[in-house]
């Protein structure tokens, strides 16, 4: 299984601090925000890892993270996205790199508490598909938000006005090699983006998608306030914890 890590994008909901810098490259307690999708996918086991950049200092990522030493890894791999496309836009740079194999995808503003080698092991027995994760909020409306009934997911809407649960869909999604044959088949939604939500619901139609309730703390850290947030939840508790 390869990692993909996302941090392409311009991070307007950022303003000013995305004006020079990326938003990947912000701090978040003690470490840049991008250190913790990328110690998410090693924790699990993934070691070979493209970083999908874009935007402003893309540059810095190289600079910054070189060849993954800080991550005990040999190498790391990286794309550049041009525009904001969207997500499943940034994720078709990762074709070349995935070879065919499975992926697991991380979102580059997404922190977690604990790990996902659970997840990634029953993905791997489930024999092809995609698996989300599923984390109750406050906020749903911020967020892909699933329908659950009797262990299945019904239907996902992206940032619903109306949520009908709470449980937001998080920014790590298992996915077989099929997803740049769907990826290909997308259309812009009305924000003029290739919704990774709409990746979803493509599995969710063919009878392949499963899901996992995620342990422990999860949080983007795209707004000010989730940026100030995580912040908190890290010092307070630590991310990407091998015992959560
Ligand atoms: O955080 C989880 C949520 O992430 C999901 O619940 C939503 O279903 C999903 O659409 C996404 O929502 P956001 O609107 O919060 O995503 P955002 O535009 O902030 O992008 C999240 C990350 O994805 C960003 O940190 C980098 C990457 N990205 C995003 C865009 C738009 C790219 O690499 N390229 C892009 O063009």
């Amino acid at each position: 299984m390869k990692g993909v890590v996302l941090a392409g994008g311009l991070g307007t909901r950022l303003f000013p601090l995305t004006k020079i810098t990326n938003k990947h490259l912000l701090p978040v307690y003690n470490k840049p925000m991008i250190h913790y999708p990328i110690q998410c996918l090693v924790n699990a086991g993934i070691t070979d890892i493209l970083i999908v950049t874009g935007g402003n200092s893309a540059g810095d990522f190289l600079q910054l993270l070189g060849n993954g030493a800080d991550f005990g890894l040999k190498r790391l791999n990286y794309a550049y996205q041009q525009g904001e496309g969207g997500i499943a836009d940034a994720l078709k740079l990762a074709e070349a790199f995935a070879e065919g194999s499975p992926i697991a995808v991380v979102l580059g503003d997404n922190i977690i508490e604990g790990n996902i080698k659970r997840a990634v092991d029953d993905f791997k027995s489930q024999g092809g598909g995609a698996k989300i994760m599923l984390k109750e909020v406050h906020d749903p409306e911020r967020f892909g938000v699933a329908l659950v009934k009797d262990g299945k997911v019904i239907r996902i809407v992206e940032k619903p006005k109306m949520p009908e649960t709470n449980l937001a869909v998080i920014g790590i999604y298992l996915y077989d090699a099929t997803v740049f044959e769907i990826c290909r088949r997308l259309k812009p939604s009305s924000r003029g983006e290739l919704e990774i939500t709409d990746v979803n619901n493509d599995y969710l139609q063919q009878g392949k998608l499963t899901y996992d309730v995620l342990q422990g703390w999860w949080t983007d850290a795209g707004t000010f306030e989730s940026l100030y947030r995580s912040a908190t939840l890290i010092r307070d508790n630590g991310a990407n914890r091998m015992d959560v």
